[in-house]
């Protein structure tokens, strides 16, 4: 229990910069003393002592303003910053590292009994004010802007804003995109640099995979240029670029990349 307590304590420092102290966090934050209240009470839901589950629950809201239904089944370092104000209904499913922030329903749409309340994914994070209404997910990582009322899923990594919630970033994808990109322009030159896990990757090989995605656009506008300037009757594009002496790239792990990046210079096609 005490590990648990020390964990949700760290978990407020991580997400609250306000946070000064651990006595001063043990005291002072409803958020804290609302979800140790639903542990016990959601213990006495499962135990069906329903009556008293809901008891402690209406205590709960007595004295944090938070209002989470025994049934709702909440994951590790959850925090509810400020807190007033939010509604946690019976049939939720919250991951762990999930951050709320005050105003916050977790709503029904429906009076029907059954799953009617949304699933919120490890690490979401949903903006004061903010309504997530019926059995929808909240993808992970995912945030939901201020006063936003969502009523459909919202993909892993996505930011979701606006009435109704609209996504208007998705970090996963977009990243994944990139990666892909730079993946087939480093083929190209011959040097696999996404041999990491992409959640873990290596910054000095994501360093080059930059790199090399700056070079290959710099060639293609080079190209053109010089596609350009001979057709107005210049001759500037004879001679080819001296390639790269590997003699200067000795002793720092980088040599065998670039012979592979000369050995491929004659017959590199840029275009992909
Ligand atoms: C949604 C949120 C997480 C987005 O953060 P972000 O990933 O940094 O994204 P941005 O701020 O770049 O915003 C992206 C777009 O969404 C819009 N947007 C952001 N928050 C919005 C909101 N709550 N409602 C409507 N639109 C919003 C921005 O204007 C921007 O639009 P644009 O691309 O047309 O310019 C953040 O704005 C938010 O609301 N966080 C909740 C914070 C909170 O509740 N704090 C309470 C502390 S007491």
């Amino acid at each position: 229990m005490f590990t648990r307590i020390r964990e949700d304590i760290k978990s407020v420092f991580d997400r609250d910069p306000a946070a000064r102290n651990s006595f001063e966090v043990l005291t002072s934050y409803p958020g804290l003393h609302a979800i140790w209240l639903h542990r016990l009470s959601h213990k006495f839901w499962r135990w069906g002592l329903k009556w008293l589950a809901r008891m402690l629950s209406t205590f709960g809201r007595w004295t944090t303003g938070i209002e989470i239904h025994p049934g709702a089944q909440i994951g590790r370092r959850f925090f509810i910053d400020h807190g007033m104000g939010v509604v946690i209904g019976e049939t939720a499913e919250i991951g762990d590292d999930v951050t709320l922030y005050h105003g916050v329903t977790l709503g029904g749409t429906s009076w029907q009994a059954g799953k009617r309340h949304p699933t919120l994914k490890n690490k979401v994070v949903i903006g004061a004010g903010a309504k997530i209404l019926g059995p929808i997910t909240i993808g992970e990582g995912a945030k939901v802007g201020s006063n936003s009322v969502v009523v459909k899923d919202v993909p892993d990594g996505a930011t979701a804003v606006g009435i109704p919630g609209r996504v208007v970033l998705n970090k996963a994808t977009e990243q994944d995109g990139k990666r892909e990109h730079r993946e087939s322009i480093a083929r190209q030159y011959g040097f696999d640099a996404y041999a990491v896990a992409p959640d873990n990757p290596d910054p000095v090989a994501n360093a080059i995979g930059v790199m090399l995605e700056h070079v290959h656009k710099m060639d293609l506008k080079v190209e053109e240029l010089c596609g350009a300037v001979q057709e107005l009757g210049g001759d500037v594009c004879g001679k080819s670029i001296k390639a790269l002496d590997i003699e200067d790239f000795k002793d720092t792990g980088l040599s065998p990349i670039i012979q592979q990046m000369n050995h491929k210079d004659e017959s590199f096609d840029p275009h992909i």
